[in-house]
Formats: C-alpha cells, structure tokens, sequence
C-alpha cells in the first residue's frame, strides 16, 4: 500500500512547487508584459490570467497580431502542452508574432511557468 500512496503524494507535493518556482521564473521574465490577475487591464501584452483553457488571442481587451487573430479563429485553445511547445520557441509556433520574448530556454522552465499559469486566475 505504502508502495503505491508514495509515488501519489509526492506527484501532489511536487505540483505547487513546480508552480512557485514558475512563479519566480514568471516575475522576472514575463512580467514586465502581462499582467496575471483577473480583470487587470493588459500591459504591453495580454493579461495571461486563466489563460490555460483560454482561447488563443483571449483577452478582449488586448489588439493580438494577424497570427493571433488567426488562431483565435481557428479556435485554438491554450493548453500546459501547447503552452510549453509555444514557449520553446514563440515565433516558430506563430510566425509574425508580436511578442519581443524568445520564450524559455529550458524543458523545467517551461513546465514551471506553464505549471504557475494553471494557478493563475
Ligand atoms: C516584451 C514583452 C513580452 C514579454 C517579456 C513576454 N511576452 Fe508574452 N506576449 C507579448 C505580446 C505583445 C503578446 C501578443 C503577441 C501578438 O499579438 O502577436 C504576447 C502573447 C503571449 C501569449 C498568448 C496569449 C493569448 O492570449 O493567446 C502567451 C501565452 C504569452 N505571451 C506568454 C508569455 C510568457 C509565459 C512569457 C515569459 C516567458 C512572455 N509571454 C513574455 C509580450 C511579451
């Protein structure tokens, strides 16, 4: 029994600190553009609150590039895996994107702020 709850509580343990340390990796590269609470008005780029399960192009508020308007039409959905893809490298994802970021250089990075966005609403 033991043997099958270990591996359980150490997945949960380690999710919200997966998430706090995206937290930090967010604040210190991806803040200076989006805003990450609700109803917070965007910055230089869309506010990323509940942008996980959100439409691409989501923010009503935000003017997106052609690309991001396309996506949004086409009906693309944020999820973590397309998060993490997209923030390998953003203008592969979308040519012609708007967005001065090369996104995050490594594989734990990614998964960490992709993890913290998850949180964010
Ligand atoms: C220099 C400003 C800037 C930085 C830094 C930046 N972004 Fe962006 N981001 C933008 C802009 C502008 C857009 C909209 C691009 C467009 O319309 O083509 C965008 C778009 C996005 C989108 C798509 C949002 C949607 O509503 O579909 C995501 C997700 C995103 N950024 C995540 C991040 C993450 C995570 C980081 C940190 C690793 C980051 N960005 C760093 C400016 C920035």
């Amino acid at each position: 029994m033991i043997r099958l709850l270990l591996p359980a509580l150490l997945l949960l343990a380690a999710a919200p600190a997966a998430a706090e340390d995206g937290r930090a990796v967010f604040e210190a590269r991806c803040a200076s553009c989006h805003a990450v609470v609700a109803g917070a008005p965007p910055g230089a780029g869309p506010n990323l609150a509940g942008v996980v399960g959100r439409r691409v192009g989501g923010d009503p508020g935000f003017g997106y590039s052609p690309v991001l308007e396309a996506a949004h039409e086409a009906g693309r959905v944020w999820d973590a895996a397309l998060l993490e893809r997209f923030l390998a490298d953003p203008e592969e994802m979308f040519p012609g994107l708007w967005m001065g970021s090369n996104g995050l250089r490594t594989a734990d990075e990614r998964a960490a702020v992709a993890a913290f966005l998850r949180t964010a609403w």
